[in-house]
């Protein structure tokens, strides 16, 4: 299901069609294992353009993996090499990109992403989110705590009115990525 924010209300900062102008990049936001990766290379494939990982654009500048910048530098120094990547995505074009599920929780960052990107929020329910973490093998330094499913839904809470500046929101539950990644192009094209 596809709406504009909350419960069908419009996105708070955000306007039904998206950018002014022509999408040249669309900008997958959401939680943690809110399957912003896998929905995006599908995106990618069916509309012709590159998939790129905010995470794996930070790795690939700096030589360590996200978990070892984090426990090396602290999460102050990984959100800036972080929101240094995603300057260098946003003047991509032609590109569907997994953001890191923190990167659009600042002030600005959704507000000011500029003509042609797009963003969408895929909204995941936080247990949902949790158990995928839990059962999969990449590591989420947020998490790794002694009760993350707590720890999930204090930063859901700080981070659900970020999320809902994006452009469009899908609810993922009950569909599989490929119609995730379908909704988003159908409606690309009706634009
Ligand atoms: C983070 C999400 C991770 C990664 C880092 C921090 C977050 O990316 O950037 O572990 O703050 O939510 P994913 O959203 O791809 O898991």
């Amino acid at each position: 299901m596809m709406d504009r924010g909350g419960s069908g209300d419009p996105v708070e900062g955000g306007d039904e069609r998206g950018p002014e102008g022509p999408v040249l990049r669309i900008f997958l936001v959401g939680f943690m294992a809110s399957g912003k990766s896998v929905v995006g290379r599908r995106l990618a494939r069916r509309l012709g353009w590159r998939f790129r990982d905010m995470d794996r654009a930070v790795e690939e500048a700096d030589g360590r993996k996200v978990a070892r910048i984090f426990a090396e530098e602290g999460e102050l120094r990984f959100r800036e090499m972080e929101q240094a990547a995603a300057l260098r995505l946003l003047a991509e074009e032609g590109v569907v990109v997994a953001t890191g599920g923190g990167w659009p929780c600042f002030p600005g960052r959704l507000d000011d992403l500029g003509a042609g990107t797009l963003a969408v929020w895929l909204d995941v329910p936080v247990e949902v989110a949790v158990a995928r973490v839990r059962a999969g093998r990449s590591r989420r330094p947020l998490l790794e705590v002694d009760d993350p499913e707590a720890r999930a839904r204090e930063l859901m809470a700080v981070r659900a009115p970020f999320y809902r500046k994006a452009h469009w929101r899908i609810e993922t539950p009950g569909m599989t990525p490929g119609q995730v990644a379908a909704a988003i192009a159908g409606r690309l094209e009706g634009r």
